[in-house]
């Protein structure tokens, strides 16, 4: 069985694209409540690989998508490198002091079950399903390690590299660091590709754009690809705009994310021809459901389904999601 959405990752254009959809393990799904209600909370669901590997095929079984994503969180490099995490109820994360120094050593002793969840995932996955690992990439995690949780302005990172920029250099080059070993960790396990999650590029000056965005970005890449060449890397560098164009120029991934205000035909022209593009139905269309969903996927397919193209949302299946309106999607794109 060849696995469509790593030809597509490797430059090959389809009839039918490959789909899989951003957070589409998740609270939208009654299964995934039963779990991680079972687990505790969200962090022991997370750790424990049984359950983190169930939870990564309950919208495989369900819905059949060309992709499964490692259930886990971006969150988990912090945690490895010694800043304390929790979730709150409805509260979403809350970390601890930035620490004084990161704990590399540590950080795969406690990374080590994320990485038996893949190899758990690998062995009960259909051969056609492509395996996606992922991480947050540095600015992103950044952000979440400075501020101490979700922020909408980034008041505080910013004033960190305003005022310090060489001591944010060394939080960026050591997420980037860590983050290197813990994909190619993912990767040994048996990930078949990777997607690095830049959820809040779009935050960012162009010339701090450069510096926090595109840099580590690129280094991540390259170090990953002279380990793995065979592995292709997918980058969603959200919001990034008009520099998407100069992210993927530089970057080089193989699969570029856009996110729901990109145009598609815009991307067909500027982008396709240097990476497969990933994108980009607005998640809440799924909200909605019908008509005005299928023709959201069908105007995004008619743009990009002629060059390498996965189809994806803008961003991630949010809770209130009903699962039917998930099912409907992956109909229309298995009948395309
Ligand atoms: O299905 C999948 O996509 C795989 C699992 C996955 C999760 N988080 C599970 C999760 C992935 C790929 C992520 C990535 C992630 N985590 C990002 C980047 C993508 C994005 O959405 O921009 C970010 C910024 C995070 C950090 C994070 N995790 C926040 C801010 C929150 C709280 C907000 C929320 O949605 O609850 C989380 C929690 C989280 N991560 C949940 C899930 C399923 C919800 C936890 C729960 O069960 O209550």
């Amino acid at each position: 069985m060849t696995k469509h959405l790593l030809d597509a990752l490797r430059g090959h254009p389809s009839a039918r694209p490959p789909f899989w959809f951003m957070r589409q393990a998740g609270r939208y799904l009654p299964e995934y409540r039963a779990l991680r209600q079972e687990a505790g909370g969200f962090l022991d669901l997370c750790f424990n690989p049984d359950r983190a590997a169930k939870v990564t095929l309950q919208p495989i079984r369900r819905f059949g998508m060309s992709g499964a994503i490692l259930f886990s969180d971006i969150l988990i490099i912090p945690m490895a490198l010694g800043q304390s995490l929790r979730f709150a109820e409805g509260e979403g994360p809350v970390l601890g002091d930035l620490p004084e120094t990161l704990d590399f050593a540590g950080a795969a002793t406690l990374y080590a079950p994320v990485i038996e969840t893949v190899r758990k995932v690998k062995a009960g996955l259909p051969d056609e399903t492509t395996l996606l690992g992922f991480a947050g990439s540095p600015w992103t995690v950044a952000t979440y390690m400075v501020e101490g949780g979700s922020s909408r302005d980034f008041a505080r990172t910013k004033a960190f590299f305003y005022r310090d920029p060489d001591r944010f250099r060394w939080l960026i080059e050591g997420i980037t660091t860590a983050t290197i070993e813990y994909l190619s960790a993912q990767i040994e396990a048996g990930a078949d590709a990777v997607q690095l999650f830049d959820s809040w590029a779009g935050a960012l000056a162009p010339l701090d754009y450069e510096r926090w965005v595109i840099e580590p970005n690129r280094q991540i890449v390259a170090a990953l690809r002279a380990r793995h060449p065979a592995t292709p890397i997918i980058a969603f560098p959200k919001g990034s705009g008009i520099l998407y164009k100069r992210f993927t120029e530089i970057v080089r991934p193989d699969g570029i994310g856009i996110d729901t205000q990109v145009p598609p035909h815009w991307a067909a022209e500027v982008l396709q021809p240097l990476a497969c593009v990933q994108g980009n139905l607005d998640p809440l269309t799924l909200v909605a459901g019908g008509q005005a969903m299928l023709e959201a996927a069908e105007q995004i397919c008619g743009h990009l389904g002629q060059g390498p193209f996965i189809f994806n949302l803008g961003h991630g299946i949010v809770p209130q999601t009903p699962p039917e309106h998930v099912a409907a999607l992956c109909d229309f794109l298995r009948k395309l």
